[in-house]
């Protein structure tokens, strides 16, 4: 999982666009980029779109239902369900305990649908709320469902009422740095994929690709998308290169040849143990996709 779609979920135009996107997931919206009195068609739309998708893009339709404090999770999931989609994306979580709630209801879902208990993962944005943002440390005990774990921007800003993320040269302010930090470490914490947010100014295209650059960078192996156009993008840069991966087997191997080696050293350069898992990480990494 490297590139990961929003499509809004009452657009039929825009999910049969999506489908030719190359995007590893799609996130089909029912939540913030659907206006209130839209949320009847969506479940319609995306539920039809499920349905005829099932089989061959079952492992990578998501949908984003709207947050547990709504009151309308319970009849996006019971338009969605029988869908059987990949997995949930649980928006403006409080902290691990929502993700708890989420995973009893897909349970029943589950039973009710015939689809083997525990299928459904669930995606978590975990710093949209100042709530969740203080309780991120609570997902390094991840629910077994868990593949991911992400953050939000807009939503947060909304919250503390922060007027921008950004600082006049465009970089994060210390409050969003905070949220992508927390983020990276409790998804290593808890062994799941850390997947980068979403960049908004989807015709800044060099200023996107910095951004996956240095997303990629800090251990994230993943980045949402917003337009299609940014999905080869993430492709690119998350897949790790022919050279990365050549010199990871070379750390590799050297550590083999070595025996019970601790350390070693390649072209005069020190190579310990967190170089070897670092290199491992990445092959296994390759190795998924
Ligand atoms: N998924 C699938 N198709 C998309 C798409 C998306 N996320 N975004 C754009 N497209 C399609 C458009 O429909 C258009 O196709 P068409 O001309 O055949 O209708 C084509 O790609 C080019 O789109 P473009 O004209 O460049 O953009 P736009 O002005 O139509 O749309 C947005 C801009 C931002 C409204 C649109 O990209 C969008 O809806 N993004 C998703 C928003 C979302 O889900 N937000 C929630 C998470 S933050
Ligand atoms: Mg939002």
């Amino acid at each position: 999982m490297r590139s990961l779609l929003f499509v809004p979920g009452d657009s039929e135009r825009k999910l049969e666009k999506a489908l030719q996107a190359d995007a590893d997931v799609l996130i089909l919206d029912l939540e913030d980029s659907v206006a209130m009195s839209a949320k009847p068609k969506a479940r319609e739309v995306t539920a039809a779109f499920l349905r005829d998708h099932a089989k061959a893009d079952a492992m990578r339709l998501y949908v984003r239902v709207n947050d547990l404090g709504t009151g309308l999770t319970d009849d996006d999931l019971a338009a969605v369900m029988r869908g059987r989609p990949a997995g949930i994306m649980l928006p403006k979580a409080n902290s691990a305990d929502d993700v708890t709630l989420l995973a009893a209801r897909l349970r029943v879902h589950e039973a009710e649908h015939g689809i083997e208990d525990g299928a459904t993962r669930i995606l978590p944005l975990i710093t949209e709320t100042a709530a969740g943002l203080l309780a991120a440390a609570t997902h390094a005990n991840s629910n077994p469902r868990v593949s991911g774990l992400t953050w939000g921007a807009e939503d947060l800003s909304a919250a503390v009422g922060a007027r921008s993320a950004r600082d006049a040269s465009g970089t994060y302010t210390p409050l969003f740095q905070h949220a992508r930090t927390m983020t990276l470490l409790a998804a290593s914490a808890a062994g799941v994929a850390a997947v980068d947010t979403v960049y908004p100014d989807f015709r800044n295209e060099a200023g996107f690709r910095r951004q996956c650059e240095e997303a990629e960078r800090d251990g994230f192996s993943a980045k949402m998308a917003i337009h299609p156009a940014q999905v080869p993008i993430i492709n690119e840069v998350f897949t790790p290169s022919a050279e990365a991966l050549a010199q990871a087997r070379r750390v590799v191997e050297a550590f083999a040849a070595a025996g019970d080696a601790g350390v070693v050293a390649i072209d005069g350069k020190m190579y310990d143990r967190p170089h070897l898992r670092l290199a491992e990480r990445l092959l296994a990494r390759a190795k998924t996709g």
